[in-house]
């Protein structure tokens, strides 16, 4: 981890971290999270997007050793509405990524558009908490499938599943997503951001810009950041 940075007046909804090894910073909160996770399971919700696949296939390795994934549960925080096999699926790229090259779990639990939301709802309600959500942040400000202006925005607070479609037509498919009341679920929220096109984005958030991925609240809500998608003025110790 390469340090942390403040700003007065920083409006950011959590900690920020700029880092150049953003895999290897996500790698080890969630080892971290693992090792002092409150039960004997642990529970964390995956994204999608290229970050959060470089995010998987590094956690694998790092996490190889140092977590006990018979004692994982899988979820997901947005999935786009398309067969589990089409290139564009949440859980592909989780599988993908990181679940076919651990080779164990003790649960998994994809959300499918075609099964409705009353089973995820149920499922996360029984639950109670997540250890961990992943979120990735899009260059309009997104997160999970709660894009700017979306009806997904305003979901009832009791409703922690909801079926969203982003009215700019930025996203290719309508999703299911976690609410922020689903996302308030988790102890540890990390966002994993990278790249240039994200800069502006982040640039908003910090100055107080109501963007959708701004408004997450969770138990900690981390920010990992490459030294390109950071906020001007943000530095590396
Ligand atoms: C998805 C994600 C989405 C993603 C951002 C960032 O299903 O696509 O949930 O919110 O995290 O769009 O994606 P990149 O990391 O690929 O830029």
């Amino acid at each position: 981890m390469n340090g942390s940075w403040l700003e007065r007046g920083a409006a950011l909804n959590g900690e920020l971290v700029v880092t150049d090894d953003l895999e290897g910073a996500f790698a080890q909160e969630v080892i971290s999270a693992f090792a002092q996770r409150p039960g004997e399971e642990f529970d964390i919700a995956l994204s999608g997007g290229e970050t959060a696949r470089a995010c998987y296939e590094r956690l694998a390795v790092d996490g190889a050793q140092e977590i006990d994934w018979l004692a994982v549960n899988f979820f997901w925080g947005d999935e786009c509405c398309v067969p589990p096999d089409h290139p564009d699926s949440n859980e592909l790229l989780g599988r993908r990524a990181l679940l076919e090259r651990v080779g164990a779990a003790n649960a998994v639990y994809p959300m499918r558009c075609d099964e409705g939301l009353d089973a995820y709802q149920l499922r996360l309600g029984e639950l109670g908490q997540l250890d961990v959500v992943h979120l990735g942040l899009g260059a309009d400000g997104h997160t999970a499938g709660l894009f700017p202006g979306s009806k997904a925005l305003d979901a009832d607070p009791g409703q922690l599943v909801t079926f969203s479609e982003d009215p700019n037509d930025r996203a290719k498919h309508p999703r299911l997503t976690l609410t922020y009341a689903g996302i308030a679920r988790a102890r540890l929220a990390i966002f994993t951001v990278a790249g240039e096109s994200k800069r502006p984005a982040m640039e908003a958030l910090v100055a107080g810009a109501d963007l959708p991925a701004g408004r997450v609240r969770a138990g900690r809500v981390l920010w990992l950041v490459t030294p390109e998608a950071a906020p001007r003025g943000a530095c590396r110790t």
